[in-house]
């Protein structure tokens, strides 16, 4: 039997880059390209252009989040942002657990457990990051460090709610170096984390939950990783940036 077309979910993570109208020209721009597109676009812009990007978005399907939050609902915690400030911008997701967060801003992954329990109760999507390091992959700890990271980072989040999040698999190697995981090694891993969803959620969760891919996705490599069995979407940085590639992704893969 023929499996069913899978919707693939396409992020662009724009990192620190775009000002308000970088932004808007550039959604401008995008949406008419991906118009006859099924996948489904997500894009995570900077704070201080998500308001602007979401009314640029209104009438199409680009869905707009955040790229971090803390975990705290209010306090004086300065510089940070609560998920309900992310909601007044009209956000939808947000990405947690970035390995740029991780690495950059040393958050660990009981912190990042406690932004993606506030991220699920205050209604905004979680998606969460993970992957290993090459010096953790030279020492075959690949599988030891994921299992960490999705057991610390989901500790107690209720098996009802975890189909409202995403997973993205990461290898930190691959992220911004143009040296893209292979599909072998990448359909491995994914299945490695469903296997987990499977026996920590049952085989509802792991069949329902999306696993996206992310590290130096672009239009060349996109179409190739979507066909695994595994693998429901990329996370874009790179080439998110420009329209043409981004767009190029998007109707590579749908
Ligand atoms: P990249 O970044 O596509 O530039 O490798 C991916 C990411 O950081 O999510």
């Amino acid at each position: 039997m023929d499996q069913p077309q899978k919707q693939p979910v396409i992020i662009g993570n724009w990192k620190m880059y775009k000002t308000i109208e970088e932004a808007v020209s550039f959604v401008n721009k995008l949406a008419p390209e991906i118009k006859e597109s099924k996948a489904a676009v997500y894009l995570a812009v900077p704070y201080t252009a998500i308001k602007s990007v979401v009314e640029a978005v209104k009438g199409t399907s680009i869905v707009v989040g955040g790229q971090n939050m803390n975990d705290a609902t209010q306090g004086a915690f300065t510089g940070e942002i609560a998920v309900r400030m992310l909601l007044d911008l009209g956000a939808h997701f947000v990405l947690l657990g970035h390995s740029e967060r991780r690495r950059f801003f040393h958050e660990d992954d009981a912190f990042i457990n406690r932004k993606v329990d506030r991220a699920l109760t205050d209604g905004l999507q979680p998606i969460l990051c993970v992957g290993e390091t090459a010096e953790e992959r030279d020492q075959g700890k690949t599988e030891e460090v994921l299992t960490r990271q999705l057991k610390e980072c989901l500790n107690n989040i209720d098996p009802s709610r975890i189909d409202s999040l995403m997973i993205a698999y990461e290898p930190v190697w691959a992220i911004g170096t143009g040296k893209i995981a292979t599909t072998e090694q990448a359909q491995a891993m994914h299945q490695f984390c469903r296997h987990w969803i499977q026996e920590t959620y049952g085989p509802q969760a792991s069949a329902q939950l999306k696993i996206l891919y992310g590290g130096s996705v672009t239009p060349e490599n996109a179409a190739e990783m979507l066909k695994q069995a595994d693998i429901d979407g990329l996370l874009v940085g790179g080439a998110s940036l420009s329209v043409e590639s981004f767009s190029q992704i998007i109707t590579s893969t749908s």
